[in-house]
């Protein structure tokens, strides 16, 4: 589906972006793996290399813009891919310290991470796309940009800051034929939730019990939303919010 097309995900060397990066390059899309963590990251391209697949990756810290800029540039330097179809912006960190505890550096990394970071990737990557007028984004949110997680405000902050990012983005460069979505997931079975509430099997069952569907979120049940958004299929969609949550803001 997605032959000729090239893809960034960042903080694809875990979890929902690195199921998203497989998934897309399953799909005859050419991927560039995004993260901070070189050796998982360099591991998973060398995965999907063994399977066949074509990635590259490229060490990043999406808290800095020198960083931001040579993601997308070495994507769209012809000696890469030479350019730029989709952008996922999936890289986040969750610091659950209460908010009246919480020191500014904590805030500032939070911010830095799960907002400044699409900001700052998207910003580069709309100056190919508006070039080529054409191109998708699709940031990874969270139920908690809709609805409050209790115990995660600043957590919550920065997903409501992604919600309206990905608005404004599918608002002003829908003249350009570039849209804009995001996903906003319940709790997804990944590293980040096994720091956050542990792998215990009974917690995990208990927080399962939260989405009316009576299980947690996989990794695939993401990837799967966002590889439609990024489709032709969903074409006429953009500022859209999509809930892959087991029906946990449906209550
Ligand atoms: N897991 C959940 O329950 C859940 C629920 C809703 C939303 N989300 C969102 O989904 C996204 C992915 O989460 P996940 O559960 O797969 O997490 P994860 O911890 O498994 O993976 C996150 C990846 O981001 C990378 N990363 C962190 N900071 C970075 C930085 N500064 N520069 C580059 N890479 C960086 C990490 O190295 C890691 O590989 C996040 O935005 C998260 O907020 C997750």
């Amino acid at each position: 589906m997605f032959k000729d097309r090239v893809v960034v995900v960042t903080g694809a060397a875990s979890g929902i972006g690195k199921q998203t990066a497989t998934e897309f390059a399953r799909q005859a899309a050419q991927v560039v793996v995004a993260d901070i963590d070189e050796r998982r990251g360099a591991a998973v391209v060398a995965d999907m290399r063994n399977d066949g697949l074509d990635a590259v990756f490229v060490r990043t810290d999406l808290t800095s813009e020198a960083d931001c800029a040579h993601l997308i540039a070495t994507a769209t330097a012809t000696a890469t891919f030479g350019r730029l179809d989709v952008l996922v912006n999936n890289a986040g960190i969750e610091i659950s310290t209460p908010l009246h505890e919480m020191s500014e550096q904590e805030w500032d990394r939070l911010v830095d991470t799960n907002l400044k970071s699409m900001f700052l990737c998207s910003k580069h990557a709309l100056r190919h796309m508006v070039g080529a007028t054409n191109g998708v984004i699709v940031n990874v949110c969270s139920v908690s940009g809709l609805v409050a997680w209790p115990g995660i405000a600043a957590y919550n902050a920065t997903k409501g800051g992604v919600m309206m990012l990905t608005k404004s983005l599918a608002v002003d460069y829908a003249p350009y034929n570039i849209r804009a979505n995001c996903v906003c997931p319940s709790i997804i079975d990944t590293p980040m939730t096994d720091t956050s509430i542990g792998n215990d099997a009974s917690v995990k069952e208990a927080k399962a019990k939260l989405n009316p569907i009576g299980r947690l979120g996989t990794p695939e049940d993401v990837a799967n939303a966002i590889l439609f958004l990024a489709s032709e299929k969903s074409s006429f969609i953009t500022g859209a919010a999509l809930t892959v949550d087991g029906g946990y803001t449906a209550i």
